[in-house]
């Protein structure tokens, strides 16, 4: 398959064009750079556009025989989402209706999107199942919802058969240190950890040791990048034998761990003590965030291979070792 990869020079999409490539796909990487790194990007041949430019993209998706699409470009602070929820409507929901409108335009019938645990909100129960109601605290998960639905709209008007992919706690990197997590700003748990055992950063700040969990520190499920990336590939194969359908599910280890238990993988993974202390809870964080597995394992045939959170550490520290300032500054 031809598969144009929109957020492609990001820290998933970057995983996602490798897959694909290595399962034997094409790829084209649609980016703007504006977030995403070019010391992410293969051999792939590239398009610098916003994903929204309907006319470019859909020109660009003819030209090059383009026949199913991964949309991962996006703005993903929850932080952000809250201060400035105009920026996150109009850039993630409006540059998806462009997206999809250029689809429609080329002829395009296969997508897979990239969403998250938080259109949930805060759980009813754990481990979290796809019909659990849609309740998103913040900004950032109302817009993957409402994704979501625009997928449904244009399933109906034009035939459109989609995957969502609901991603909990990607982390981890490339076990040959090539690819790994580079965000500006970093908000992510396992990379400021690994930066405050190197030294980089200051002391990591737990969001509170008060929780009802059993260390007290919050519980997520964390998801190496690499079995996350090889849902894609899935993905894009369940599309091709379910032509105009839809499926919606999980990705997530399905096991829930704490920041102490993080704090401990990181200090055992690079041999180093991680400088912390423990300061007040972070607004809007629910205590646990686990996810229910089996819709990916059935309809999928999906089973995540790399993600205890030994060999998701072990792997991370292999990129922040060798990168300790991301893509701007090798060591
Ligand atoms: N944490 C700390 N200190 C930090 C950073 C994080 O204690 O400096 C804790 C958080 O409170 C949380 C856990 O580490 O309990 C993980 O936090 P992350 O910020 O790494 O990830 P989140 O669970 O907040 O967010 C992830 C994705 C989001 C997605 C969200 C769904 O990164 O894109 O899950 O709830 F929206």
């Amino acid at each position: 398959m031809k598969v144009l990869v929109s957020g492609g020079a990001g820290y998933i999409g970057g995983f996602v064009a490798r897959a694909l490539v290595e399962r034997g796909h094409s790829v084209v990487v649609l980016d703007d750079f504006s977030t995403g790194h070019r010391g992410a990007l293969g051999e792939w041949p590239l398009v610098e556009l916003r994903c929204g430019d309907t006319e470019a993209v859909a020109a660009a998706m003819e030209a090059r025989g383009v026949e199913a699409v991964v949309h991962l470009s996006a703005l993903s602070l929850v932080g952000e989402s809250v201060r400035d929820p105009g920026r996150y409507w109009r850039e993630n929901v409006g540059q998806a209706a462009g997206l999809l409108d250029a689809c429609r335009r080329a002829g395009v019938e296969r997508f897979v999107l990239s969403s998250t645990a938080a259109v949930y909100g805060e759980p009813e129960q754990v481990p979290i199942v796809e019909e659990h109601p849609l309740r998103p605290t913040n900004p950032y998960g109302a817009t993957k919802v409402a994704i979501e639905q625009m997928l449904a709209h244009f399933q109906d008007a034009a035939g459109l058969g989609w995957v969502s992919l609901r991603y909990f706690n990607a982390a981890g990197a490339a076990p040959d240190g090539s690819l790994g997590e580079d965000h500006a700003p970093e908000t992510h748990l396992l990379p400021l950890a690994f930066a405050a055992a190197l030294g980089t950063r200051g002391p990591l700040t737990i969001f509170g040791e008060d929780w009802p969990t059993p260390d007290g520190t919050c519980l997520r499920d964390y998801v190496h990048v690499i079995d996350l990336a090889a849902a894609h590939v899935l993905a894009l194969e369940w599309l091709e034998a379910h032509p105009r359908q839809s499926l919606i599910t999980n990705l997530g280890g399905g096991a829930g761990t704490s920041v102490r238990e993080v704090i401990d993988a990181v200090a055992r993974a690079s041999g180093r003590e991680v400088p912390h202390a423990v300061g007040p809870r972070r607004a809007g964080d629910p205590a646990v965030l686990v996810a229910a597995t089996e819709r990916a394992r059935c309809e999928l045939g999906w089973r995540p291979k790399r993600s205890s959170i030994d060999e998701i550490a072990r792997d991370a520290w292999a990129w922040h070792s060798t990168h300790p300032r991301g893509f701007g500054e090798e060591a």
